[in-house]
């Protein structure tokens, strides 16, 4: 089994081939998303909204980031695994960046970084890919930034900003990022640049021209998560997990679990899969 890099991503779209990509920020869910296939695993911050419980984005750490993520770096041995870097662990400077970054490769074990923004994350983007560290960008709807915008509004509308959208993501293809996220953009400016630029695109909330898509896993299957436009449910995995709680409770108070199956017998050898 040979692990996906940065090149196959490359690769994919010159081959015109669909990049797979879901976020995950457990062991569990990383093996079952490696074993399915996935191209690339992506421990979002979305995390802190998720699977934490925060309001958005911004108070997750870089140790909460690092702790999740080695956990699905240890369940997913063909994806390429991605690890988000949370606000403030990269903007006061080059240097952080790199820091922040080298947390991930070392501490976490994960293949690559992601960071948010244009013009402004270029510097550190260069540092990081200097130092031998592939990096993804993330422009258009970036959450980190959702004070800023007022909200998690989508970005590009106006042909001003659409442009600097464009010229932007030039911007973070010469600063050496092996592809970008493209989020909660018009998906007619999404292909523009899927067309403008060599690096793959991932788009969430940006149509169906990226070279790829990504969404929230917990979106996607029903776990929590949020209800929105850009997301289609394939499962509801919340519901199930109700009723499989549900049938526990209503067994264990009619003494219906455990049954004789589930207990052990005094006396008798013990076979080879009993516990010790
Ligand atoms: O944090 C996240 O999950 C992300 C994806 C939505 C791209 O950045």
């Amino acid at each position: 089994m040979t692990r996906t890099s940065i090149l196959d991503l490359k690769a994919k779209k010159e081959r015109g081939e669909k990049i797979v990509a879901l976020t995950a920020y457990d062991y569990p869910t990383a093996r079952i998303l490696d074993e399915s296939g996935v191209d690339l695993i992506l421990i979002g911050d979305s995390a802190a909204n998720v699977v934490l419980g925060y309001e958005s984005t911004l108070p997750v750490t870089l140790d909460e980031m690092i702790v999740l993520s080695a956990a699905v770096a240890r369940g997913a041995h063909r994806a390429l695994v991605v690890a988000d870097l949370p606000f403030m662990s990269y903007q006061v400077n080059a240097d952080q960046a790199l820091e922040s970054a080298g947390r991930f490769i070392k501490e976490a074990g994960v293949g690559a970084v992601k960071l948010e923004g244009g013009h402004r994350s270029a510097p550190a983007i260069k540092r990081i890919v200097d130092a031998g560290i592939p990096v993804m960008g993330h422009l258009g709807l970036t959450p980190q930034s959702h004070l800023a915008f007022g909200g998690h509004k989508v970005q590009g509308r106006e042909d001003s900003a659409a442009r600097m959208l464009v010229e932007e993501a030039h911007e973070l293809e010469a600063a050496g990022v092996f592809s970008m996220v493209l989020e909660g953009i018009p998906w007619t400016l999404a292909r523009e640049i899927s067309h403008a630029i060599e690096v793959p695109t991932v788009g969430i909330g940006a149509g169906a021209d990226c070279d790829g898509q990504i969404l929230v896993l917990h979106d996607m299957i029903g776990l929590g998560g949020g209800d929105f436009k850009f997301v289609k449910r394939y499962a509801d995995v919340e519901g199930e997990i109700e009723r499989a709680v549900k049938e526990y409770a209503r067994e264990v108070r009619e003494s219906a679990f455990p049954s004789d199956e589930h207990r052990f017998e005094p006396g008798t050898r013990r076979r080879k899969a009993d516990p010790k």
